[in-house]
């Protein structure tokens, strides 16, 4: 029997969003990368080593910072489910294609500084962080337009 999809489409055709906000979400746990160890330097490396604050922040730093490949892969396989989804379903967005590249782009830049470079700081890192900049500007267009 032919199934009605209900009003604009079936729970599959409608998950892509729930798939773009997911991949937004891993997206932001990435990013936190920065500014938490920004705060660290600029503020917390400050208090006494006695601190108990400062020690919670620490174990949750490290917890950022060690995960920080994780996020970025669950954010990439998310990706793919909101991509496949979307084409199959919606549209071939630009704003979100040109994230998409960004997006696979810096993660294979962020595998290479960390399994080639082993994480030592050069040239990779100032790319790296300059297209996650990109990434930001990338996503909020796509993110605002609605996915157009
Ligand atoms: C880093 C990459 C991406 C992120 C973070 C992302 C995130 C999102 C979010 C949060 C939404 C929901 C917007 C809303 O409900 O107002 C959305 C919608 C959409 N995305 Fe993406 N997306 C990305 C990549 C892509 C790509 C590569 C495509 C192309 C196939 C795409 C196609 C779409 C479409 C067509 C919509 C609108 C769906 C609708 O309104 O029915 N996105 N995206
Ligand atoms: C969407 C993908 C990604 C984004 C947006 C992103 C973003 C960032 C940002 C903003 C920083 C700067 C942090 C700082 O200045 O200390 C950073 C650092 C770094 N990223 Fe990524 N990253 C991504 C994927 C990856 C992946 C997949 C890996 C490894 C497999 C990786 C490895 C690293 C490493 C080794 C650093 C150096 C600093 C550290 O160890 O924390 N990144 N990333």
């Amino acid at each position: 029997m032919l199934r009605q999809p209900p009003e604009g489409g079936d729970d599959l055709s409608n998950s892509g969003s729930l798939f773009g906000w997911l991949v937004t979400a891993g997206f932001v746990l990435t990013l936190l990368n920065y500014p938490v160890k920004a705060v660290y330097r600029s503020v917390v490396a400050r208090w006494p080593q006695t601190s108990k604050a400062k020690r919670i922040y620490m174990r949750f730093q490290k917890a950022i910072v060690l995960n920080h490949r994780f996020f970025a892969l669950f954010t990439t396989v998310m990706l793919l489910a909101h991509v496949v989804i979307q084409l199959l379903y919606r549209w071939a967005s630009l704003t979100g294609l040109i994230a998409a590249t960004l997006m696979v782009a810096n993660s294979l830049l962020g595998a290479y500084g960390h399994y080639i470079k082993k994480k030592r700081r050069s040239a990779w890192l100032m790319f790296h962080r300059l297209m996650a900049v990109l990434l930001v500007v990338a996503v909020v267009a796509h993110v605002a337009s609605g996915g157009r």
